[in-house]
C-alpha cells in the first residue's frame, strides 16, 4: 500500500508537469493552448516597479516595446545609436521566456530632430534609413524574431499618407506609391533574413477603404516576392465608434489577408472608455472577448497584444483626455472584467486543429 505522502508527492509532481513553469499565469497558458502567443507592450522606465514585472512576466509571453526602439529613443543623434531602454527590456523578456517583436523602424512620429530637420536630399535621406534599418535590426538579430517594419503609412481613406518618408524629399520614391514601403522591407529583409517582417496599422481592422489599400499592397508584394510575411492590426478601440457591428468584418477582413499566406498579428488592443461604471466595463470585457475568439478562429493570427496592461500607465488619457479604463488591470492591479471575458474567452474557443 503507498503511502500517503508518496500518493501527494506525485500528484504534485504530475500537477506541477501539467501546470508547467510557475512563472506562467492563467491568460498565458489559456493563449498558450490556443496556439496563439499572448504579448504586451511595455516600458523599461516601469522595470522597478514589482508589481508591474510580476504580472508582465507571468501573464505574457510576448514583449514588445511601447517606445524604446522608435527611431528617436534608438537612435537620436545622426552617429550615435542608444539601445540602453531596449536592452532592459529585450534581456527582461529573455529572462521570463517572452519573445520579442519590435516596433518600429519606419513612421512619422518620434522622428529625431537631426533627421526632421536635416534638410536631406532624397539620397542622403535614403542613406540614413538604411543605416538605420540595418544598425538596428543587426543589434537585435536573434533575439527579436518580428519587426513592424513600417507603420501607418496610409490614410483612412487609403491613399498614402503625406510623411517626411514618403513625401520630397523623402527617400527618393515620392509619388511611386508603396515604393517607399517595398524598400524599407527589403533592407530589413537583408540585415536579418530570419526575422519576420510585418505592415502595422490602425483603422485597417475590418473591411474598409483603408484595409483595402493595405490588402492591395500587400497582395502586390506577395505577388512579386517582396519580403513581406504579415500585417499587423493596432486595434485601439473606442467602443463609441468600434461597436461590435461595425467591428463584424473583422474576420472576414483578416481571412482575405490570410488568403495571401500572410501572418497576422493583433498588436496593439485597447479598449477605450468614457468611465469606469460597471455597464462599461462589462461592455468593454465583452469586446476583448470578441476580438480574442476572432483571432483563435483564424490560423493565421497567430498573437494577440495588448497596448500595455495596467491603466497606471495608459498613453489614452495623455492623447484622449477624458478618457481612460483601457487595459486589462486597473491602475492599482487590480484584474477587471475584462481580463477574465479575456481569459473566459481563450478558454473556450480554443483552436482545435
Ligand atoms: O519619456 C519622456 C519623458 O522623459 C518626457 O519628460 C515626456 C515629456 O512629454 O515625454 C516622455 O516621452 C513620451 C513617451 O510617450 C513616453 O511616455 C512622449 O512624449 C510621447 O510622445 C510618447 O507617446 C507614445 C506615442 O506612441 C508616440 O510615440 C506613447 O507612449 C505610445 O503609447 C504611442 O504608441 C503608438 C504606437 O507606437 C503606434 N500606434 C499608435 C500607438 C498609440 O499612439
Amino acid at each position: 500500500m503507498p503511502s500517503i505522502v508518496a500518493i501527494l508527492l506525485l500528484v504534485s509532481l504530475i500537477s506541477c508537469h501539467v501546470s508547467g513553469p510557475r512563472t506562467q499565469g492563467p491568460l498565458r497558458k489559456a493563449a498558450v493552448a490556443d496556439h496563439i502567443t499572448l504579448g504586451t507592450a511595455a516600458s523599461a522606465q516601469h522595470l522597478g516597479d514589482q508589481n508591474y514585472t510580476r504580472i508582465l512576466g507571468s501573464e505574457f509571453a510576448e514583449l514588445e516595446p511601447e517606445n524604446e526602439m522608435k527611431f528617436g529613443r534608438v537612435h537620436p543623434q545622426r552617429d550615435r545609436y542608444d539601445f540602453r531602454g531596449a536592452d532592459a527590456l529585450v534581456s527582461f523578456a529573455a529572462a521570463h521566456g517572452m519573445a520579442v517583436r519590435g516596433h518600429t523602424l519606419v513612421w512619422h512620429q518620434q522622428v529625431p530632430q537631426w533627421v526632421s530637420a536635416g534638410n536631406f536630399s532624397p539620397a542622403e535621406l535614403s542613406a540614413s534609413l538604411e543605416d538605420h534599418i540595418t544598425t538596428v535590426i543587426e543589434h537585435f538579430a536573434g533575439r527579436v524574431y518580428a519587426w513592424d517594419v513600417v507603420n501607418e503609412a496610409f490614410n483612412d481613406d487609403g491613399t498614402m499618407r503625406s510623411t517626411l518618408w514618403y513625401d520630397q524629399p523623402g527617400i527618393g520614391y515620392a509619388g511611386m506609391g508603396t515604393r517607399y514601403i517595398e524598400q524599407a522591407l527589403v533592407w530589413a529583409h537583408a540585415a536579418d533574413p530570419n526575422a519576420k517582417l510585418f505592415y502595422n496599422d490602425y483603422g485597417g481592422e475590418g473591411m474598409n477603404r483603408k484595409s483595402d489599400a493595405i490588402y492591395a499592397m500587400a497582395r502586390d508584394f506577395r505577388q512579386r516576392g517582396v519580403p513581406l510575411d504579415g500585417i499587423g492590426f493596432q486595434a485601439h478601440v473606442d467602443l463609441a465608434y468600434h461597436t461590435p457591428e461595425a467591428m463584424s468584418s473583422f474576420a472576414e477582413n483578416l481571412q482575405r489577408f490570410a488568403s495571401l499566406g500572410l501572418e497576422l498579428h493583433i498588436t496593439e488592443l485597447d479598449i477605450r472608455l468614457r468611465d469606469g461604471s460597471p455597464d462599461s466595463l462589462a461592455a468593454q470585457a465583452k469586446f476583448y472577448a470578441d476580438i480574442a475568439k476572432t483571432c483563435v478562429q483564424q490560423p493565421a493570427c497567430k498573437v494577440l497584444q495588448t497596448w500595455g496592461f495596467t491603466d497606471k500607465y495608459s498613453w489614452i488619457p495623455r492623447y484622449y483626455p477624458g478618457m481612460d479604463w483601457a487595459l486589462l488591470w486597473d491602475a492599482e492591479y487590480r484584474k477587471k472584467p475584462a481580463y477574465f471575458g479575456l481569459l473566459r474567452a481563450l478558454r473556450a474557443h480554443g483552436k482545435h486543429f
